[in-house]
């Protein structure tokens, strides 16, 4: 007995000085030396999801679905980024004016309140389950309005996520209050947070203090970047306040972002390279980012309709680029 632990702790010595002399970083098992200096090819993410993709190209992939049952599917620590745009719940039978003209608020039967503790479950599980998915120094952006995003807040901070920014996007031309009872409702609110406080997220400093946000009358030239945006409209790579006409010929998603207020997020906060997922695809405002930028997308969205929308965008992009 006491002789074969002398030859293991002999063996374990020999490994170690092995790994001593050619700077090696070894892992033991019994007598097994590995070398884990040398990297093993990754399996891809993709391979990890039995639902076959609703459209798959250059690195731009949407699935069709809901996003918990395809987010369980996704390996742990795969993701380097989340732009997610839920159901704000406002779809409840109100009213707002667009072009002068009185219309209903409601998007969809997706967008309809259940009930503050039904909506906030909602929020806690698919925040939950983009948590799972991020790297370890993977960040996570929610776009919201009041009507959700104090629910996402709390849950983002319940679950161990730790806020970076909350940046309030302004909005000059929203539309009129009707009821003339309360302020008009101008901005929107984006929550950015870390998966975890000892995380090292990217934050692409110089980009954002240097590069030129024209026509953003918050941000000074050559002076940091602050967490009120201005996007107004316009056609510059930079700025766009609502979706510019070119951005809806195909249709529009009744709540699309505009493809301007997605670079800025895309460009802050990952490098070429990374993977982007959005779970809450809609038109795939994110994906054209992504896409524009060298970024891998993963977009997931239950209404059919939309992602036809996300492919033509996707591919008239592509034509763009060539
Ligand atoms: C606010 S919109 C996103 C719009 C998008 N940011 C854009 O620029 O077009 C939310 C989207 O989430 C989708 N959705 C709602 N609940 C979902 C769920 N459980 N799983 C997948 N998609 C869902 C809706 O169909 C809708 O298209």
């Amino acid at each position: 007995m006491v002789k074969k632990s002398k030859k293991k702790t002999i063996k374990n010595k020999k490994a170690k000085y092995i790994a001593k002399r050619t700077n090696k970083r070894v892992i033991k098992e019994g007598f097994v030396t590995y070398d884990v200096s040398v990297k093993l090819p990754e399996k891809k993410i993709l391979s990890y999801i039995s639902d076959k993709p609703y459209f798959n190209k250059d690195n731009f992939v949407l699935y069709h679905g809901d996003s918990l049952k395809i987010l369980e599917q996704l390996p742990e620590n795969s993701i380097d980024m989340v732009f997610a745009d839920p159901p704000y719940n406002l779809s409840n039978g109100g009213f707002t004016v667009h072009a002068g003209r009185r219309v209903s608020v409601n998007k969809g039967e997706w967008d309809k309140s259940k009930g503050v503790d039904s909506d906030y479950e909602f929020h806690l599980k698919w925040l939950a389950a983009c948590r799972r998915v991020l790297k370890k120094n993977g960040t996570l952006w929610v776009s919201g309005t009041y009507h959700s995003i104090y629910q996402c807040g709390y849950a983002i901070q319940s679950l161990g996520y730790h806020i970076l920014n909350d940046i309030a996007w302004f909005k000059p031309t929203a539309s009129p209050n009707l009821s003339c009872r309360y302020f008009t409702a101008s901005h929107e609110t984006l929550i950015w947070a870390r998966k975890d406080k000892e995380g090292k997220h990217t934050f692409n400093y110089d980009d954002m203090k240097h590069k030129t946000w024209s026509d953003d009358f918050f941000k000074n030239e050559n002076k940091q970047m602050r967490s009120v945006w201005h996007i107004p409209e316009g056609e510059s790579v930079w700025v766009s306040h609502t979706p510019i006409r070119e951005e809806k010929i195909f249709g529009k998603h009744p709540t699309q972002k505009p493809l301007t207020l997605l670079n800025r997020i895309v460009l802050a906060s990952t490098k070429e390279g990374d993977v982007v997922l959005d779970p809450f695809t809609g038109s795939s405002t994110t994906g054209l980012s992504a896409a524009q930028n060298n970024r891998k997308f993963i977009g997931i969205d239950m209404e059919e309709k939309y992602l036809e929308l996300s492919k033509l965008r996707f591919n008239n992009l592509n034509k763009k680029l060539i």
